[in-house]
């Protein structure tokens, strides 16, 4: 099988890289990424020489790229991660999420139609909006309620998705998953800021009152959730995933606090993220009874493992944190 990974050298597509190539040795993956500041080409030190890896520098908004690489390769089968991803960056400057999100989401869709390619969409349980204190968690079933422009730009994504479903019979899938920790997290996020903050002694700032609630998923298990969608999952349908591990922003800092030994003289509260979503949580319930998948790492498993994986890769995020991981590409291909 040829896969085309959009997005693989972000948090999650890389995870995925890791997780496939182990998985499935013989499958030959394109890992197309435009490398923004998201975008750390040494999160695939590991795979980079395998010779069923390959790489692509590129944008997904650059339409004539896109069908050129379709037409090149011939893949049968399309993961998109590729996306803009942090709400607070949508809040201050919409307009990289609506190319990125919609019109590059577009550009594939197209070219996949063109070429007859299984298509995988990985979004988030953002579209549905936000949830009171006892609302139901989201399901498959929620109607979307979309609240920042991220949110508003997957929602139109996953919108687009359905569409060259229904009218043109585009093979396709969705996930709408909760949030994500684990390596290679870009520290511009709760977990990875805080965590990376306190390694370098410094505050941690925690917006509005620290109370509202995030359903937290171990990377991995996200994975493990996209190859059971990917190779069971039924066409044209969505699958909602989560951590099934709900916790407020405060609950979860206290737990990183206390893994590094820290204090709550640490937290510096601060002003609260415009129309900052309350609470997500998902009801994955329908992916457990289909696909027979459930996330296998607990909560307090997961975030041992995290920060960990922060104390121990101290240059990886230095690096990123001092801008140097920008060079990495120039010096390993030459441009
Ligand atoms: P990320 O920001 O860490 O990585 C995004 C990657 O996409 C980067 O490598 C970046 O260079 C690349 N990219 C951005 N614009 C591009 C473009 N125009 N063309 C080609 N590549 C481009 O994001 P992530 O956290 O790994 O999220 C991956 C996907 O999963 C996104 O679609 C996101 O909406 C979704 N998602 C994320 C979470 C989460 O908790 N992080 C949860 C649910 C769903
Ligand atoms: O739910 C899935 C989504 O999870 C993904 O679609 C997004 O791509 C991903 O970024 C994430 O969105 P959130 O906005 O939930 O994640 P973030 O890490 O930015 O914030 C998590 C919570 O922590 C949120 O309630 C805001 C709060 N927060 C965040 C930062 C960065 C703080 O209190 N302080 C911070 O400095």
């Amino acid at each position: 099988m040829k896969i085309l990974i959009t997005g693989g050298a972000g948090f999650i597509g890389s995870n995925f890289i890791h997780y496939w190539t182990k998985k499935y040795p013989s499958d030959a993956i394109v890992n197309l990424d435009k490398l923004t500041y998201a975008g750390n080409l040494s999160n695939l030190r590991a795979v980079e020489k395998n010779p069923n890896y390959k790489f692509i520098q590129g944008d997904i908004a650059d339409d004539k790229l896109v069908e050129k690489i379709f037409q090149e390769e011939q893949f049968n089968l399309v993961a998109h991660f590729a996306a803009e991803s942090h709400v607070d960056r949508s809040i201050l400057d919409p307009n990289a999420f609506i190319q990125t999100n919609i019109v590059g989401t577009h550009n594939l869709l197209r070219a996949a139609l063109q070429n007859k390619t299984r298509f995988h969409h990985v979004s988030t349980d953002e579209v549905f909006g936000s949830l009171g204190k006892t609302d139901p968690a989201f399901n498959e079933k929620t109607p979307y309620d979309p609240r920042s422009p991220y949110s508003a730009s997957k929602a139109a994504a996953d919108h687009l998705v359905r569409a060259y479903f229904h009218t043109y019979g585009l093979p396709v899938t969705i996930s709408n998953c909760s949030n994500n920790y684990g390596p290679y997290h870009f520290p511009e996020k709760l977990f990875p800021l805080f965590i990376t903050n306190l390694l370098e002694g410094k505050k941690i700032p925690l917006y509005g009152d620290g109370l509202s609630v995030r359903d937290w998923l171990y990377v991995e298990d996200h994975c493990r959730a996209i190859d059971a969608i990917i190779k069971s999952g039924k066409i044209g349908e969505t699958y909602c995933v989560g951590g099934n591990s709900e916790k407020s922003n405060r609950e979860a800092t206290d737990e990183i606090l206390k893994l590094l030994g820290k204090g709550e003289e640490m937290i510096e509260y601060v002003a609260d993220r415009p129309g900052h979503d309350h609470r997500y949580a998902i009801d994955a319930t329908k992916i457990k009874n289909e696909l027979n998948w459930e996330p296998t790492v607990s909560f307090e498993t997961g975030l041992q493992k995290t920060v960990e994986w922060f104390q121990n890769n101290e240059a990886w995020w230095m690096h990123i944190k001092n801008g140097e991981y920008q060079d990495y590409y120039k010096k390993q291909y030459g441009k």
